[in-house]
């Protein structure tokens, strides 16, 4: 597992921003897997920069969200399916036709998760995978407890995770109580995952993902049985780290 530990989010976007680009120039027709929620937007800030400055296209790249609000309007400016338009797939230049979202209103919805998994895997896999980091834990909207070998299901969302959520929402009520998240098996198939985390309030969620017991009490922690990690992180979310003190890289 490599873990930088990087001075300020901005460096840190950097760094995740070459990585992915080293990827798509190498492999034009890359398949990202696309975390939404605050802490990768300056990582997509950096990639539209690259695409503005002619370094990159992503014009024939795929990609599919790790997640989805249950019940809420596609068209909700705080839909998935919105901010990814909104935040990577047009800044980035990628065809909106090979981007996909977990269908959160559909009739079916085991059957959407189904065929979510079937197209990932008919694409050849995820490259990279992009990821956030709950405070409780959680990747995409895999809660404490999630089997650490879940395919693409819906979810109930913990209080905390709404809670944290509350600030996209005009009012905490608003938050939707369940989600389509891709699983932890299905993330863990991705052939990198990186994981990106700032602030505080992330430290003791990234300690355990990274130190702790591999464990479903924090479903991070399925990146310790993962071969090609790239942990990211500012020193703030790097604070809880008994061996922060060395270079893990
Ligand atoms: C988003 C997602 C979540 C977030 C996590 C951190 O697609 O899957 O796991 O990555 O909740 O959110 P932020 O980055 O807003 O702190």
């Amino acid at each position: 597992m490599g873990v930088t530990i990087v001075t300020s989010p901005e460096a840190g976007a950097q760094l995740a921003a070459r990585l992915i680009v080293d990827l798509v120039r190498s492999k034009p027709h890359a398949v990202l897997g696309l975390a939404t929620g605050s802490t990768p937007l300056p990582t997509y800030a950096a990639l539209a920069d690259a695409v503005r400055a002619g370094a990159v296209s992503f014009g024939a790249v795929r990609g599919f969200a790790l997640d989805e609000y249950v019940g809420i309007d596609p068209a909700h400016p705080e839909s998935y399916h919105q901010v990814i338009r909104r935040e990577v797939v047009q800044p980035l230049g990628m065809d909106p036709a090979l981007v996909r979202v977990p269908d959160g209103v559909g009739a079916d919805p085991a059957q959407a998760c189904r065929d979510y998994d079937d197209a990932i895997r008919a694409v050849g896999g995820v490259d990279i995978q992009i990821l956030g980091i709950g405070t409780n834990g959680h990747l995409g909207f895999n809660e404490p407890t999630t089997s650490l070998a879940s395919p693409t299901h819906v979810t109930a969302l913990t209080a905390q995770t709404r809670a944290d959520n509350a600030r996209f929402f005009d009012t905490p009520e608003q938050v939707p109580t369940r989600a389509v998240t891709q699983g932890l098996g299905t993330i863990s198939q991705a052939r990198t995952l990186l994981l990106l985390a700032n602030g505080e309030n992330k430290a003791s969620a990234i300690a355990a993902a990274i130190e702790g017991p591999v464990s479903s009490m924090c479903p991070a922690s399925l990146i310790q049985l993962h071969p090609d990690v790239h942990v990211i992180i500012d020193g703030a979310a790097a604070s809880r780290l008994t061996l922060s003190h060395y270079d893990r890289l």
